[in-house]
Parts: C-alpha cells; sequence; structure tokens
C-alpha cells in the first residue's frame, strides 16, 4: 500500500483508513484531516506548514509547553539506558524519585503514589482503592460509589460508571452497578459571567447528605468529583461547595477523591486544585500535566491513612492486586522527574498564577461578543459558552472550532462550549490573539 504522496509529510487518503479515531467524527475528518506533524513551545506546525498557536496545551496536558528540551534529553536518555523494568515486585530508582518528588508537591497527607499510565487507569485505580479500602477496614458493605451529573472520569467502565456525560455511557450496557450521581453545579441564571469561583451553588453540595440518607452511609464508600469540571465545558466549583463536600463525606467515613487530571501540575496556578480551594481529599487521580504531554504517565496521590491500612497483613503478602505492566514505566518517569524540575526552575505554576488576571480580563472581553451567554474561568483555563443554534446543538461550537484552525489557533470545542487552556509559559501577547480570533471567528458565524 502506498503510505505517503508525493510531499513527504503529507499521508495519501488511503493511508488515513485503517487507523480508528478516538473521539473523532471519522469519516469527516479523513475527508479533511488536521494533521500536525512538529511542535514547539506554543505552536504545532502543520503537515502543509503552516504554525498554529496552542490555545489548549494540546488536550490540557503540555502544561511546559511542546518540545522542552530537558524533558526530550532525559526520555532521550532514559531509552538509550534502560527501556524498561519489570514493574511488579521489582523496581527502579526513578519510580521511587519521582513518587517522592510528586509527594513534595501534594497536599500535606497524601504521602503515597500509586502509578498507571492515563487519567482513566488512575481514576479506575482510585476507585478499586477506595472499595479495598473500606473492605480493609471491616466496611465491606460499603461497595457503592458517588460521581456527579456532567463528570469526566475518562473511559474505563469505573470511570464512565461514575462519570455524568450520557453520550459517553449510553452505548455501554448496565456499567457498574451502585452508582449514583449527584447534580451538576451549572446554572446560568445565577452565574453566568462569574469570573473565578461562582457565589452561588454551595448548597447542591448537600444533595450529597439526600443520597447518604437515601442509600445509609454504611453501603458508600466514596465520591468522586473534578474539583474544576473540565471535559464537560469547564465549570468553576462554587464557593463553599468542595468544602462541604469534605464535610459530609468526612461526617460519615466516605473516602473524598478529586480528579485532578487536568487540574494538577498548574493549571489553575497552583501545584494542585486541593491547594487553590484549601480542600484536601483523601486521593487525587493526576495524569496529563506531570510529564507534561510527553510520554503517557497517571497516577494515584493516597493518603497514609489508607496506605497504612494496607500494610497490616503478613509482611510477605501483596497488599494490592493490582497494577499494570506499565505502572512507572521508566520513560515515564524520566520524563515526570524533568517535567517537574522544569517546573520547578522555571517557576510555572508561580508564573500561571501571576499571568491568570490578565488572562480574567482577556477572556472576559468577549462579553458581549455575538453568540456568547458565558465565560467563565480559574487560573490558566476559560469556558466560554455559546447559545446553541436551534436543532444544531454543538454545531455552532464545532464550527468555531473549525474557524480558528483555519486562522492558526487551536482551541477546543464541547458541544457549544469553547474551553481555554493555554501552556503555562504562553506570553501576553499570545492570549491576545486567541481571544481576537474568538472575537473575529464569532463576529462572523450565523
Ligand atoms: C478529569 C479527567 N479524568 C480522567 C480523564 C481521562 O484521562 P485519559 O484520557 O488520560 O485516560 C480526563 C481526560 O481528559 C479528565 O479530564
Amino acid at each position: 500500500m502506498t503510505v505517503l504522496s508525493e510531499q513527504p509529510s503529507r499521508l495519501a487518503p488511503a493511508a488515513l483508513e485503517a487507523y480508528w479515531m478516538p473521539f473523532t467524527a471519522n469519516r469527516q475528518f479523513k475527508q479533511k484531516p488536521r494533521m500536525f506533524v512538529r511542535a514547539e513551545g506554543m505552536y504545532y506546525t502543520t503537515d502543509d506548514g503552516r504554525q498554529i498557536l496552542d490555545g489548549f496545551a494540546g488536550l490540557w496536558c503540555c502544561n511546559a509547553g511542546h518540545g522542552r528540551k530537558p524533558i526530550v534529553e532525559a526520555i532521550q536518555k532514559q531509552a538509550a539506558t534502560m527501556d524498561y523494568s519489570p514493574a511488579f515486585q521489582m523496581g527502579h530508582p526513578a519510580a521511587f524519585e519521582l513518587a517522592n518528588a510528586i509527594v513534595e508537591l501534594a497536599p500535606h497527607s497524601l504521602d503515597h503514589v500509586f502509578f498507571c499510565n492515563s487519567g482513566s487507569e488512575a481514576v479506575d485505580t482510585a476507585l478499586k482503592i477506595a472499595l479495598a479500602y473500606q473492605r480493609a477496614r471491616g466496611e465491606g458493605g460499603r461497595t457503592r460509589l458517588i460521581g456527579r451529573e456532567r463528570g469526566y472520569h475518562g473511559v474505563g467502565f469505573g470511570g464512565i460508571a461514575v462519570g455524568g456525560i450520557s453520550a459517553n455511557r449510553k452505548m455501554y450496557g448496565a456499567l457498574m452497578a451502585g452508582v449514583d450521581h449527584l447534580p451538576h453545579t451549572h446554572n446560568l441564571e445565577k452565574n453566568a459571567f462569574s469570573k473565578g469561583q461562582p457565589e452561588w451553588g454551595a448548597h447542591l453540595a448537600d444533595e450529597l447528605e439526600r443520597l447518604v440518607t437515601l442509600h445509609d452511609p454504611s453501603t458508600i464508600a466514596a465520591v468522586i468529583v473534578e474539583p474544576m469540571a473540565g471535559s464537560t465545558g469547564v465549570l468553576i466549583p462554587p464557593k463553599g461547595y468542595l468544602q462541604r463536600l469534605r464535610e459530609i463525606t468526612s461526617k460519615h467515613g466516605i473516602l473524598l477523591i478529586f480528579d485532578e487530571v487536568i487540574t494538577a501540575f498548574g493549571r489553575v496556578g497552583t501545584s494542585f486544585a486541593s491547594d487553590f480551594f484549601g480542600v484536601e481529599p483523601d486521593m487525587i487521580t493526576f495524569a496529563k500535566g506531570v510529564t507534561s504531554g510527553s510520554v503517557p504517565m497517571g497516577g494515584v496521590l493516597v493518603s497514609n491513612a489508607i496506605y497504612q491500612q494496607f500494610m497490616g497483613g503478613p509482611a510477605g503478602a501483596i497488599e494490592l492486586f493490582h497494577g499494570y505492566t506499565y505502572s512507572a514505566h521508566p520513560l515515564a518517569c524520566a520524563a515526570g522527574l524533568a517535567t517537574l524540575k522544569l517546573y520547578k526552575d522555571e517557576g510555572l505554576f508561580e508564573r500561571a498564577a501571576k499571568l491568570a488576571p490578565k488572562f480574567e480580563a482577556a477572556v472576559h472581553s468577549l462579553k458581549g461578543t455575538k453568540h456568547v451567554i458565558d465565560v467563565r474561568n480559574i487560573g490558566l483555563v476559560a469556558g466560554i459558552e455559546l447559545a446553541a443554534r436551534p436543532n444544531a446543538v454543538g454545531a455552532r461550537g464545532f464550527e468555531t472550532y473549525l474557524a480558528c484552525w483555519d486562522r492558526g489557533v487551536l482551541v477546543r470545542n464541547t458541544g457549544d462550549i469553547i474551553a481555554l487552556a493555554p501552556a503555562l509559559i504562553v506570553e501576553e501577547a499570545q492570549i491576545d490573539r486567541i481571544v481576537s480570533t474568538l472575537k473575529e471567528v464569532l463576529g462572523g458565524l450565523a
């Protein structure tokens, strides 16, 4: 089969067929592909040689920007030194070093790390640890898991069960038994154009009390939420909401899991969103930013109390029957160590915090732009919600994404919500360009 057409970096149409692309309109894409061939700093290069300003850190992950030399060199060096080390009953130093480095950044009580390879695996791992923990402490009746409407926790069976996006759930049968959901916190009537955390909505956490009464605390193992719900279209937690969830879960012996796959590693201007919001959960899932997207990696931070609960059996016993061939893969660990060092050396989390007011002012200047019905933001994340076109929900959002692409700017749409999450190295002029491109595109859109 011919793979390359005359232009060396462009694939012939037939060569696009075999790859079944994830979360993609395959037939539409293959008619008119959008291909990246290089990435450096804040820019991608397309296969037709255009520069695309990355307003989305790849896919919420390249927080240090693209192709950063220290990360690239660390990966190259590790690949040449030791490609792989068995994950079970053996170790390699970088795995332990990276766990220590992550714990150093984490909220005080979270001091152990379980490694995996993605956000989805991190979520399924955290849910399994929650169930096993409750059983290990003699509360084996606590088998229920509680997520939230509109939550995104990846695509494993556990993640879609506790997740609350119906398109991700409806095709996959009964999912997991014993899962319930909190209401989401989105309300445009009350909170449209809030800057940072909205004032209204803390009481929505009290719905957890209702679920606890309905099911009885003795049946509930854990609650999992994204502190800032990203993939559903950037929903910022109302003031006091996460604190209330913490109070209720603690009161009833229920574990609280924060899914920080997007928010960890500087996205909101702190190491973890837990620091930003001042709420310490029992577990944190992370992925994406830990290697700045350079090598797949995920993990779960767990509290000392949870870890110690597993350490009481016979000394030679395996404490948790769970793990992945590629848990703490040497390349991912090398990338992670170099990434965390780069964040520190360049003060990138502080930089994000310092830039946040400028970013906020820029995105809120979209208020009044045609079709815009809400702008919301926290740290270096924003959601710009557009009015849906009658009978064509999502069309306006997708057209906005395509028109920005044509103008050399990468944004992401979830339905009719445009999400922005630039790398933490973004310059002020680049923020202005992203926002002015959106203004221009929306102004011209039907
Ligand atoms: C909060 C959250 N959890 C889990 C995931 C799944 O991560 P992955 O795609 O690496 O499996 C994502 C991905 O965007 C996410 O945003």
